[in-house]
């Protein structure tokens, strides 16, 4: 599958964007979707796998972090967002540590289903994990945001690594959360990453048009993996407050927070980004949990100000329309 990687690979993007729609439909048009696992059951993942059918795709799966060792920053930041809960009439979650994101379930039915790309994201599969899938037909990706991240990465024997930048919408996959400050552009990771790693490199990170493919290609690029730009696609899921706030003209900029979820994330700034990145802990998926009531009331009354917008720094170039022509509007 690796040989016949198209120059395109529209990312996976958890969280609603990616639907098998979208999937099917920039497959039409010659470029390689993933569905996005991360957030669902197993059950969910199964029903998208069944619904892309025939269809080349791919799968993202999340790899779990380790808990904190220490809560008490956790548990200070939970304090702080009493006004937040107060503000949209919900009750804080106690925190919750212990979620893997069913991530052993998932990789099973990567393989049950032979899907021809599996990647990574947030973690370095264990070398098991990933001659399993290997050993089921599937080409393994992992991503990673530096050469030294490459280098660990690559002693899982990965078929491919995705060279994730800075610029990159949403979740950072650094394993460094604590200083990660999303500065590097995808120029910059995937020669950094190419000079570490024997394997063919995907450049991720701030495309916003043909031309940032095509010099992405001509600086090595296996493929370019792109989100953003699909956000507003036809096909796409993302929810109508998301949509808006990017087409709205009122947001101008993108920050990496860890406010909304403990991990870094590029997102366009809004209230909650001003007044919580600066004292967000490091703690991914507890912080993702505790938040997430604020953040789903906020959407539901269409407030954009405590939701998280995830997007990358090419964000003014996404437009809407069916996938297939923004696909094409891409092509190197
Ligand atoms: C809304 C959104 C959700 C994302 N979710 C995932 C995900 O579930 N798994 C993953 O590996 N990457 C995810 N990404 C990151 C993409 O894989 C990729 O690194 C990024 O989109 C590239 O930068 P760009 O958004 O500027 O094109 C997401 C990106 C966006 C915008």
């Amino acid at each position: 599958m690796l040989d016949l990687l198209p120059p395109l690979i529209v990312a996976p993007m958890a969280g609603g964007p990616t639907t098998p729609r979208l999937v099917i439909a920039v497959a039409g048009a010659g470029a390689l979707g993933f569905l996005a696992a991360g957030y669902k059951t197993p059950a969910a993942v199964e029903d998208e796998l069944r619904a892309a059918g025939r269809v080349a795709h791919g799968l993202n799966i999340f790899v779990p972090r380790p808990a904190p060792a220490d809560i008490e920053p956790l548990e200070r930041y939970r304090r702080l967002l009493r006004p937040e809960a107060d503000r949209y009439g919900i009750e804080l979650p106690p925190l919750r540590l212990d979620d893997d994101d069913f991530f052993s379930a998932k990789v099973e039915l990567a393989i049950a289903y032979a899907v021809p790309m599996v990647s990574f994201t947030f973690g370095v599969p264990e070398p098991v994990v990933v001659k399993a899938l290997r050993d089921a037909g599937s080409s393994v990706l992992i991503t990673v945001t530096s050469a030294e991240e490459a280098r660990r990465a690559m002693a899982s024997a990965p078929d491919a690594l995705i060279a994730q930048a800075g610029t990159a919408g949403a979740h950072s996959s650094t394993m460094r959360p604590e200083e990660y400050r999303g500065s590097s552009d995808a120029a910059g990771v995937l020669a950094a990453v190419r000079a570490v790693a024997d394997v063919p490199v995907i450049a991720a990170g701030g495309t916003a048009s043909a031309a940032d493919v095509r010099v992405l290609l001509g600086a090595g690029a296996a493929a370019v993996q792109s989100g953003t730009y699909f956000l507003l696609a036809d096909e796409a899921g993302t929810r109508p407050v998301h949509r808006v706030a990017i087409t709205s003209g009122s947001y101008r900029e993108t920050v990496v927070t860890r406010a909304f979820t403990g991990q870094p994330a590029r997102g366009l700034r809004n209230r909650f980004t001003d007044a919580y990145s600066a004292a967000a802990p490091v703690g991914y998926p507890a912080i993702h949990h505790l938040t997430a009531p604020i953040r789903a009331a906020a959407a539901e009354r269409g407030d954009a100000s405590a939701v998280h917008l995830w997007a990358g720094t090419g964000f003014a170039a996404a437009r809407s329309g069916p996938a297939a022509e923004l696909v094409e509007s891409l092509r190197p």
